[in-house]
């Protein structure tokens, strides 16, 4: 059984942990094609290990079995010790060799049970590759026979197995051979796109992936054959894909190609030291680039594959960072047929929203395309709807807002009308009471910088907002108070609900840091209820929960944990994914939940990890990372507790030439 657990997320990337019989794989993770004849490695195998920290790589079980001294040697001795590799390997069937040479001579009982006795750690099926061009009934003849090996496989091979997930360009396909490489495999294994990544069709690439995503076990972990350029290796990630492979390293140090994330260079045209890679820093490129070809080829191997390691750790890193969608751009402005890719990704952004965190630390604009990752689409979608039946407000430029100041605006004019404020943000009009909200709140965007800075001083504000004539407004002291109290009423209102803000709302009071004006508490008597996060999202203490579960019917908000972990969450132990029975499925990662008993008993409140409809479907790890409970109420993990603390998180702090 698949042991696969989620530690961090983004997009639908996975920051995880994949265990093998040969150790545990942190995804992403690049597996590095090597030839199963150590005279054909640029570098052996042993060494990268211990050079290079590699893990986990993959070699063909098909060129190994019909290559007869190979065969033998594993056959005898297994492929770790052919490879002289202690980590983890995996296997792969010859399915690529079927599709590049027409025919191969092994059958897939043979190729299994190979793989089987020489040891592999993951052996794949013997699929059907299925050509981007193959019609409709080629790809579902080749989806079937791929469909009855995996069965077959599944049957004989107790250890881990990779599913291939074929189908072509057809999206029902896809999705059905996602269904059907999940119902058996391990690691499951989308096949049939080496074509497209060789030949830049990342708009196919991304359908393929968006057609896939939806049918495959949340559960295991998601390889994508042939992905070996480091340029494409966050657009993969940011798709759920958790492990690459690739021979490129090798192939493009053949032709005399360098790879960079930013592109392919020519060592013939490079006279500049223009990499500082471990081994270009030993010996520059200038200096490659005036040896004989074959003495540069496995100086270019090695610098491939550091390069494409380096990528694969900011990949990770930027999982950490909340900041995938960002890189994913940066890459994509490497090629246009890379932006094509990624614009095809955000033409379905409901692929994305079930999985897609609630917050990010930043919001930082790339390029024109920002405004289109999934996060901002459905904030202003969600906004659409906020505002469906309020009257229309009073317009304020976004970039003239600071949290120390919001609490200045009147809310009500000398006849005791009520004003509605609306900032004008990148996102478009946003009310002025969820400008702190992610994404408008921690947003970077060139529209900053454009503006002259006289706009930005508190002192303009408020002439500005005092000296407009359609507004006839009283400045007293209260507004504070009154807009205080509307701020945190929208706020549970986005958050929880109309009803529960109507109700909760008139027993609560809001507290300002008094160094930056943010509104950072909602407390009723002396207790803190909600706690307002850097998000700007309302978090609930513990009591506040209680509030939360009495106000809102059963299911909402709700996470059901099994019996057995009752008494573990009821002291505060975060819930395991395998004890979480059900989800609210109008949750998503990051979103504040309830953690009740079968029978909505409340034991705690805290925050997702999985989304609901992962929940119980991986077998290890954390769903709901608890923030308080009865003995500890107040929240304790996410959100500061001193109301004065320095902003941790924003786009000012993140950025160190940030405004501020
Ligand atoms: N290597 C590259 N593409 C594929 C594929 O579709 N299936 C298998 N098994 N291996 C591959
Ligand atoms: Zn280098």
């Amino acid at each position: 059984m698949v042991e696969f657990e989620l530690l961090e997320r983004d997009g639908l990337a996975r920051l995880g942990r994949f265990a093998t019989p040969h150790g545990a794989i942190a995804t992403p993770a690049l597996l590095p094609v090597v030839h199963p004849d150590p005279e054909r490695q640029p570098c052996p195998a042993s060494e990268l290990r211990d050079r290079f920290g590699v893990r986990a790589l993959i070699t063909s079980a098909y060129i190994t079995w019909r290559t007869p001294p190979l065969r033998e040697v594993a056959e005898r001795d297994g492929i770790h010790k052919l490879l002289r590799f202690d980590g983890a390997v995996m296997t792969d069937s010859g399915a690529f060799q079927q599709h590049a040479y027409g025919t191969v001579e092994v059958g897939p009982e043979e190729i299994l049970g190979f793989q089987e006795r020489i040891g592999s750690d993951i052996a794949t099926v013997l699929d059907v590759f299925t050509e981007p061009e193959a019609s409709h009934d080629e790809a579902e003849a080749a989806l079937n026979a791929t469909t009855d090996r995996i069965r077959a496989a599944r049957a004989a091979r107790p250890g881990l197995l990779a599913a291939p997930v074929q189908g072509g360009p057809f999206a029902d396909l896809r999705a059905r051979s996602a269904l059907a490489a999940s119902a058996a495999g391990d690691v499951l294994a989308v096949g049939g796109v080496v074509p497209l990544l060789e030949q830049y069709r990342f708009r196919e690439l991304a359908q393929v992936l968006s057609a896939v995503r939806p049918s495959l076990n949340p559960g295991a972990p998601v390889h994508l054959f042939g992905t070996g350029h480091p340029m494409a290796f966050a657009f993969a990630a940011l798709h759920g894909v958790d492990l690459f492979d690739s021979s490129a390293y090798h192939k493009f140090a053949r032709r005399g190609k360098l790879l960079f994330p930013d592109g392919t260079v020519a060592i013939e045209s490079v006279r500049e030291g223009i990499c500082g890679c471990r081994l270009c820093a030993k010996l520059p490129l200038d200096r490659v680039a005036t040896l004989p070809p074959p003495e540069q080829e496995p100086h270019l191997a090695l610098h491939n594959l550091l390069v494409s390691f380096e990528e694969v750790a900011l990949v990770r890193q930027a999982i950490r960072d909340g900041t995938l969608w960002e890189l994913a751009e940066r890459r994509a402005a490497v090629h246009p047929a890379l932006r094509a890719g990624l614009r095809a990704a955000t033409a379905t952004p409901e692929t994305f929203w079930p999985a897609e965190p609630e917050s990010r630390r930043a919001f930082r604009e790339v390029s024109v395309d920002s405004l289109r990752r999934p996060s901002a689409v459905r904030f202003v979608s969600r906004v659409r709807a906020f505002v469906a039946d309020r009257p229309l407000g009073r317009e304020i430029p976004a970039v003239a807002l600071r949290p120390e100041y919001l609490s200045r605006i009147p809310t009500r004019d000398r006849s005791d009308r009520a004003i509605h404020w609306n900032a004008t943000t990148p996102l478009g009009s946003v009310p002025l009471e969820l400008t702190e909200l992610y994404p408008v709140g921690p947003y970077l965007g060139l529209e900053e910088y454009e503006l002259p800075r006289a706009h930005l001083a508190p002192a303009q504000l408020s002439r500005n907002l005092a000296g407009r004539p359609d507004l006839d407004a009283d400045l007293a002291p209260d507004w504070t108070d009154s807009w205080t109290v509307r701020q945190f009423r929208a706020l549970l209102d986005w958050a929880y609900g109309r009803a529960v803000a109507v109700r909760l709302a008139p027993e609560l009071r809001g507290e300002r840091s008094r160094r930056t004006g943010r509104l950072r508490k909602l407390v009723r008597g002396a207790a803190p209820h909600f706690v307002v996060g850097d998000d700007g999202l309302p978090r609930p203490t513990f009591r506040g929960a209680e509030l939360l579960h009495a106000e809102l019917e059963p299911g909402r908000l709700r996470v059901v944990v099994a019996d057995d972990a009752v008494p573990f969450v009821r002291e505060g132990r975060s819930l395991f994914s395998r004890f979480a029975l059900s989800a609210d499925p109008g949750l998503v990662p990051g979103s504040s939940a309830l953690l009740v008993t079968r029978s909505d008993e409340l034991l705690a409140t805290g925050r997702l990890l999985l989304a609901p409809h992962e929940m119980g479907r991986l077998n290890r790890g954390v769903a709901v990372r608890v923030t308080a409970h009865r003995s500890r109420p107040d929240p304790s993990g996410g959100v500061p507790a001193d109301d004065d603390s320095p902003r941790s998180g924003g786009s000012d702090d993140a950025d160190p030439i940030g405004p501020e």
